[in-house]
């Protein structure tokens, strides 16, 4: 029997909504023998001439002397020697620290975090696992367009959207009416808090959407793309990421779950490429199973993570300051939101219909009388202001992230101009 044969018996065993769900290349998917296995075998010998990176001979990093300075309050083997391709153990453990405790009460046992090379290759790996002509991903609408680019350029998956909205909250019954069109295999991604919407889910629509969700027949993943968790500007909007309520919840005879997350949002990190993938199969058979599928991946992609961000993260993750960090700038997030709030509470013009928004970094704003397409481009002609326009619905997406909270009164008085003119 194949290495990969006897990973997909473990997960028939073990996790079978992940074995039924696998795409041919997650089937064929298991880590090779090759140099990082045998290195990592090789781990503590007295003589280690397996890897092919410069050291001391005794498994220090051996950087250019003008580098080291540069770096030098980071633990410089992590910052210049090859990270394992699964990512630094100690970060991976830091991470699921942090993530278990922002789950609250919610708290599932989950595997240990895989480091990927951002979010976008986290999506990208379970695009690789799951995702192939006979599969939907199903998504509400509007969303972020990249997963257009990894789900159905990429991986080449069909595509259901529902919109997003109905009566001034989530979709649910789009999700589940998308749902019951499917035929075979489907995969769910959640963005909540989400781009483009800035829209969080209440605790009442968490339960539901899983209640949803659970109910399908499946086979079915959910992905829940948590870049932006931690930014949630309002006491109504639920906290915990709807990964953990699934986690809990969902038929894994019928359904899988896994959470894509990473610093660069959540530790505002942007440049890091450091993102996780989490699951909660964990038992040893499906753990293992699933790491060495996804290293398969990961190794044939991007290699192995980036060092310098895992050690910088690493640092953070440890530092007790960091609660106070965040805080510091989440409230000056808040205060942009806010002030975005109230500019759109008194608009006097019935041309800019503000969705529902309360989390993230963004809000969107539905266009009537003007293509917003014309409206981005007058926007920035005419007054200035740079912003992202949606085809469907007819919308822009303001950033609120990125925009001093000074400016934004004269932003949106500058966008109701553009509008009404
Ligand atoms: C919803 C969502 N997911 C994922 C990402 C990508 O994150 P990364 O830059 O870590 O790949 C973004 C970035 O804008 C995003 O908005």
């Amino acid at each position: 029997m194949s290495e990969a044969d006897r990973l997909n018996k473990v997960l028939e065993r073990e996790a079978p909504a992940v074995f039924r769900c696998l795409s041919p290349l997650g089937r064929e998917a298991a880590f090779p023998k090759g140099i990082p296995y045998q290195a990592a075998m090789a781990n503590g010998t007295r003589i280690n001439a397996t890897i092919g990176q410069m050291t001391d001979g005794h498994g220090n990093a051996l950087p250019l002397s003008i580098m080291e300075p540069l770096v030098e309050s980071l633990d410089t083997a992590m910052t210049f020697l090859y990270a394992p391709v699964e990512g630094h153990k100690s970060v991976r453990e830091a991470w699921r620290r942090r993530e278990s405790a922002l789950a609250g009460r919610y708290a599932v046992p989950v595997a240990m975090p895989i480091a990927t090379h951002g979010l976008t290759h986290g999506l990208n790996l379970l695009a690789d696992l799951f995702a192939d002509e006979d599969t939907t991903l199903v998504l509400p609408k509007p969303f972020w367009g990249n997963y257009r680019l990894i789900f159905t350029m990429h991986a080449h998956c069909k595509l259901a959207t529902f919109d997003f909205f109905k009566d001034g909250g989530f979709n649910l019954d789009g999700l589940a009416d998308t749902l019951a069109q499917i035929r075979g295999k489907a995969i769910v991604l959640l963005n909540l808090p989400g781009n483009p919407t800035g829209y969080a889910l209440t605790p009442d629509e968490a339960e539901k959407i899983t209640q949803v969700l659970a109910a399908a027949p499946g086979p079915l993943v959910v992905v829940v793309d948590d870049a932006y968790q931690g930014f949630v500007y309002e006491g109504t909007a639920l906290r915990e990421s709807e990964f953990w309520p699934l986690a809990k919840g969902l038929d894994p005879e019928r359904q899988a779950v896994f959470k894509v997350d990473g610093a660069t949002k959540e530790l505002l990190f942007f440049s890091s490429r450091l993102g996780f993938l989490t699951h909660p199969y964990c038992t040893p058979g499906a753990e293992d199973a699933l790491l060495s599928k996804l290293k398969f991946l990961i190794r044939g992609t991007v290699g192995s993570p980036p060092g310098p961000s895992q050690a910088i993260v690493l640092r953070a993750l440890q530092d007790p300051g960091i609660e106070a960090a965040f805080d510091a700038r989440f409230r000056v997030m808040k205060g942009r939101y806010q002030a975005l709030k109230r500019a759109f509470a008194d608009l006097g013009t019935d041309r800019l219909v503000p969705y529902p928004f309360n989390a993230a970094f963004f809000m969107l704003v539905e266009l009537k009388g003007i293509d917003s397409e014309v409206a981005r481009l007058r926007l920035i002609e005419e007054e200035s202001v740079g912003t992202v326009s949606f085809a469907e619905p007819n919308a822009l997406r303001l950033a609120h992230c990125s925009v001093d909270e000074a400016d934004i009164p004269e932003m949106v008085e500058r966008i109701v101009r553009v509008v009404t003119t």
